[in-house]
């Protein structure tokens, strides 16, 4: 008997949504902050897998949480490929060199960078209850790219949407190189216990109609195609944050089981969009999460409703802030399970 998570995914609706929100597992959390205070850096994390194993149980022991998703972080692609990856404190991610200085060619990949995660996969997946599904993860092509191009996050994705027009074979090389490298790496999750896969492109509303069918839509569609030849039965949740008016066109020309809705969209017109019977996860505001307040049981309560004709998945439309008070998360819980 799968969980409700993953009944879900598979298309078959709760009699309450089942719940988990995407960045769970980080530095809301106290017991995350000790953690990492007492490890050092975000890396070191990801890459000793006891730990990792044990932030990605640390919201499922708080809160009861309907899905574990795997700690990592989508720059783990990169680094894997051979670019250089360090997150200094204060200073966000940074990659070098970056792929405006030198050609993919330059680096030599490093595959062995995925065993970790995997391993931390395979822990977590022997720690958690059969009730509940674990998730893995990978950024999106277009999503990564725009990190190995500038090398750090750059103002409204500027120097890829650039590369892409000036010299679109090239951008389709580095597209078609992330594209292999995640089909390994998610077919290895899935190898090592996960048993959905979420791929978040973050930037994908930032790309003009064309630029999204070729760089969002054909690449996740690639992604889930090669996925689903290895492992048909498991779940690819896509989630092109910003899609807008373009998501309806990603959700039936990707092959994704489930799509991921901002809070910029409003269910009542996702619902009426969406292919009928698609199920749908979001996509409450992270922010009216931190606020907190009547007005976050009456939104939670309003998606829900909106979503009772098909398979619903309550979720953020992005990742949980770092400021958001432990309390609020509960009383989202209590809003969604009633
Ligand atoms: O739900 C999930 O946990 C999915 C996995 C995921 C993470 N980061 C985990 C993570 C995803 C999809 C991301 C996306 C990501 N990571 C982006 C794209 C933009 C976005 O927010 O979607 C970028 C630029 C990164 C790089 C990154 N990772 C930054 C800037 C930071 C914060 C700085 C730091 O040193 O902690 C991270 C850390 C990170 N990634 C955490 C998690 C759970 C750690 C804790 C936290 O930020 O709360």
């Amino acid at each position: 008997m799968p969980g409700p998570l993953l009944a879900t995914l598979k298309g078959e609706r709760q009699p309450r949504p089942p719940i988990w929100l995407m960045r769970q597992a980080g530095r809301y959390l106290p017991e995350y902050r000790a953690l990492r205070a007492e490890k050092g850096g975000f890396l070191e994390l990801v890459y000793d897998s006891a730990a990792a194993a044990e932030i990605t149980l640390q919201p499922i022991r708080r809160f009861g949480f309907d899905g574990a998703i795997l700690f990592a972080d989508i720059l783990i692609v990169p680094h894997a490929m051979g670019q250089g990856l360090a997150f200094t404190a204060g200073e966000g991610p940074q990659l070098s060199p970056t792929l405006l200085e030198v050609d993919l060619d330059h680096f030599t990949p490093a595959p062995a960078r995925f065993d970790p995660v995997y391993e931390t996969v395979r822990r977590t997946r022997a720690q958690l209850g059969p009730e509940v599904t674990m998730l893995g993860f990978a950024g999106s092509p277009w999503t990564v790219a725009t990190y190995m191009i500038a090398g750090e996050g750059a103002k409204d994705q500027g120097p890829a949407r650039l590369l892409a027009y000036r010299d679109p074979a090239r951008m389709q090389a580095i597209i078609d190189a992330i594209i292999a490298v995640t089909v390994t790496y998610l077919s290895g999750q899935i190898e090592a216990g996960a048993e959905a896969v979420q791929l978040f492109d973050s930037w994908a509303g930032s790309l003009a109609p064309d630029e999204f069918e070729r760089w969002v839509i054909a690449p996740n569609a690639a992604i889930t195609a090669a996925v689903k030849a290895r492992h048909p039965e498991v779940p690819v949740i896509g989630f092109p944050k910003g899609a807008g008016a373009k998501l309806p066109a990603y959700a039936r020309e990707t092959g994704v089981d489930a799509v991921g809705l901002d809070e910029t969209l409003d269910p009542a017109w996702a619902h009426a969009s969406l292919p009928e019977g698609m199920p749908v996860q979001g996509n409450l505001d992270p922010l009216l999460l931190e606020a907190g307040g009547p007005a976050l049981a009456a939104r939670a309560r309003a998606i829900i409703a909106a979503f009772a004709g098909r398979p619903h998945v309550f979720n953020l439309g992005h990742g949980i802030g770092q400021h958001t008070p432990i309390a609020h998360v509960e009383a989202l819980l209590g809003v969604v399970r009633g």
